[in-house]
Order: structure tokens, then sequence, then C-alpha cells
């Protein structure tokens, strides 16, 4: 069944966008144009995930987060939003939203963060089932830095960064573990979490390849080299390839907008990209990657068959 989506946004404008991408991608979605609005639909409907804008009148976002988290604390939430102050993201991110969409966001942006969001669910429910695939050495090493912070202030984002380089990654139950041993929010956690690009919560390929959706590389045609990736590399954002060799992230932007469009793979950074200028960088780290597409390697066999 298709993820349910509200999307509360004051301008019509940014409701039928967020409507046009998310329904494109084969989501039930909604708009309403008020807090007041979504409250009532929230009371009546089941949502997986609630798309708010912040500055409203009357019910504003951070007053119908706040509501949500008491009445409805399992809904996941996103923020998309104009101008924010660092303090109003700060309060909305210590709420437990997973992320934000600054506006106006592109079409990739918007699909990225929305298919986040709902995998993340996806990962609560099977937080336990991973803990088993963790070896128990990595578990010690983890608690033994987690003590080693602990009521020092300013620990999370060290200590997750230790955690990622001990673990490989940040699954749902590592944070929860982390939050426990340093006596912060499980939300609080993930919110710090998905707010940073280098964070990841799925294990990660030999080479992490990044590439920045932000404005200047989506006008410059970032679109097209995204597409190639994910079709040569037989991947989505956020997985990883059958041999372990790739994985794959989308970012808001790279700070080389002047190098637009960009991607980096591991501590590289490479500007200009095109589609093949893509593959090229790619097989400078696997001497065995083609950069054929299903397609190609399907059409491939069969001339080679006849
Ligand atoms: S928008 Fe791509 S590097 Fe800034």
């Amino acid at each position: 069944m298709a993820a349910k989506i509200l999307v509360v946004d004051d301008e019509i404008i940014a409701i039928r966008s967020a409507e046009r991408v998310l329904r494109s991608e084969g989501y039930d979605v909604e708009g309403v144009l008020s807090g007041r609005e979504a409250m009532l639909k929230l009371e009546q409907n089941n949502y997986d995930l609630v798309l708010t804008d912040l500055k409203m009148p009357e019910v504003d976002g951070i007053t119908l987060i706040r509501w949500l988290r008491n009445v409805k604390p399992s809904i996941r939430i996103v923020v998309i939003t104009g101008y924010p102050s660092q303090e109003t993201i700060k309060e909305a991110l210590e709420l437990g939203i997973i992320d934000y969409v600054p506006k106006p966001f592109t079409p990739a942006v918007l699909s990225d963060v929305t298919q986040r969001a709902l995998e993340w669910r996806k990962c609560g429910c099977e937080a336990e089932k991973s803990k088993e695939e963790i070896p128990p050495a990595m578990l010690s090493e983890l608690d033994r830095v987690v003590k080693e912070y602990k009521n020092k202030p300013g620990s999370l984002i060290p200590v997750l960064q230790r955690a990622q380089e001990i673990v490989g990654y940040l699954p749902p139950f590592i944070q929860k573990r982390i939050g426990k041993g340093l006596n912060i929010s499980p939300a609080e956690v993930h919110s710090v979490v998905s707010f940073y690009s280098f964070f990841t919560m799925k294990p990660r390929g030999d080479h992490n390849i990044r590439v920045c959706l932000g404005t200047a590389c989506y006008v410059r045609g970032i679109e097209g080299v995204l597409e190639k990736i994910k079709d040569s590399l037989k991947i989505n954002i956020g997985d990883t390839t059958e041999n372990k060799k790739f994985s794959l992230e989308a970012v808001r932007c790279l700070g080389a907008c002047g190098l637009a469009p960009v991607m980096v793979v591991d501590q590289d950074t490479y500007g200009a990209m095109t589609p093949k200028k893509a593959m090229e960088v790619i097989g400078q780290y696997d001497p065995s990657f083609t950069g054929a597409t299903a397609k190609e390697e399907a059409e491939r066999q069969l001339n080679k068959e006849v």
C-alpha cells in the first residue's frame, strides 16, 4: 500500500509542487493550508509522514509538531521551510523531526528526504533484528567510548563519529544505545544523525559516492548524472551495490557550487560532471566497472548468444 503523506503549507504553490512530485513517486498525498486544518485531518486519518511548513498563521509549524508529538508520536515529521532561524530548526530537531527541506526545493531533494524519512520508520521496526549482526566486541568498544564522553558537554557528535568508525554505520538500535548512555533522548540523537550528511544509517560500500542535488548543481544538470549512476550501479539513493563496492548518497550542497554539477567519491571532489564523466570517475575506483545499465547488459548478452 502506498505511504500516506500530509503536506501542510499556507502557500498553495508549495502544496501543489509537493503533491506533483510525491504523487509521481506513487505516494498517497493530501495537502492542507493551515496547522488547524492539519490537526483536524490528523485526528481523523492515519498518515505515515507529515511534511509541514513552520511559518503559518494561527497554528504554526512548531505548535503542530508539539501537538503531534503528544497525540500521535509515531508519525514521522519533515519540515519544509523558507528561511529558518537556527533556533527554530534547533527547536524542531529537539521535538524529533526527521529532517528539513529548504524552500524552494528541487523534486530530487524532496523525493530523497521523503524516501529516507519513510525508511526510518521501517528501520525502527527492524532495530532488534540488526542488533544480532553487530559483533559483541564492537558493542563493548562503543560502550567504552560512550562512558568516556558521558557528562561532557557537546559529546553527542564526537560519540556518533566514533560509533560510525567502530560499527561502520548508525542503525536505530546503536542510536538508542548512545542516547541511553549519554542520557539524551533517542529523538534528539536521531535528529542529529539525519541532519548531518556524513552520518549514515545503512552500511556503506568500499567507496561512498555523494551526488549534490543542491540548486546550483540541479540547474546545471546533475539529475541526468544521478540517473546514469543509479542505472549503471543498479542501485537507488541510500543503497549499496551487490558487490559492496559503492554506496550512493544524495546531498544538498557540497560547498563547491562554482564547480557545479558536483559529485564526491570518498574525499575526492569532481566538478563539471556529465553522465559520461561520472562513468569514467567511477571506473577509476573499480576497474571492473563497465558503466553499462541492466538493459545494455541484457542486450550485450543477447547479441553474444545470437
Ligand atoms: S549546490 Fe552543489 S555544490 Fe553547492
